[in-house]
């Protein structure tokens, strides 16, 4: 099963993409996991949204490739960050990979919300007519991972019992969905 990845943050520690690699090594065998980069997108403009910059149709492609889409978001201003909705805004013009896409949710955050706001956007956000993605419900996928720093190692390995039960929960139930 071929899982593309998609972390909401571009820096070079996140938490979030920590999280994304951690499921990547864990459930190798079961995903054929890539984490795809969105760091070198262009900012949507809805007058290239029909013939896109190259750099956006490879994403495009990539997407439409695979059999579904993982997300890993932190909070940003009670929000998801703007370069993931950038990505999702491209996805979802033209042609639109993530129409009937499986996905999951996933988020990180080093405050004790847990990224419960920015969740609940992108919910919002993958049900409007351009994305219409299928996306794992909550009571399957609740990985919200509050106060990170204290989760993860200084070698970005997920060191909390409590968090890593609820991720490997939350990740069998997403193959369930995506194989059944
Ligand atoms: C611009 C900005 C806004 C933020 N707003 C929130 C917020 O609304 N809620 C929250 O829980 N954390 C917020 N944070 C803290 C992030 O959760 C924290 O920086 C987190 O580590 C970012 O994810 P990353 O480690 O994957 O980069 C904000 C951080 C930034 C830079």
């Amino acid at each position: 099963m071929k899982v593309a990845a998609i972390a909401g943050s571009i820096r070079e520690d996140s938490y979030n993409n920590m999280l994304l690699e951690n499921i990547k090594e864990r459930f190798n065998g079961k995903f054929d996991l890539d984490i795809i980069k969105i760091d070198k997108l262009p900012l949507f403009n809805q007058a290239e949204e029909l013939d896109p910059p190259e750099i956006v149709k490879t994403f495009k492609n990539q997407i439409a490739d695979y059999d579904a889409v993982l997300i890993s978001t932190p909070e940003y201003n009670w929000s998801v960050p703007g370069v993931l909705k950038n990505s999702l805004d491209w996805l979802s013009r033209g042609e639109r990979p993530m129409i009937g896409k499986p996905v999951m949710i996933v988020g990180a955050s080093i405050s004790l919300m847990g990224t419960i706001r920015a969740q609940m956007d992108l919910r919002r956000i993958l049900s409007a007519p351009g994305l219409s993605a299928r996306v794992l419900e909550p009571a399957k996928s609740e990985v919200l991972i509050t106060q990170a720093h204290e989760k993860f190692d200084e070698n970005g390995k997920l060191t909390d019992e409590a968090t890593q039960d609820a991720v490997d929960r939350a990740v069998n139930n997403f193959h369930e969905m995506v194989s059944g």
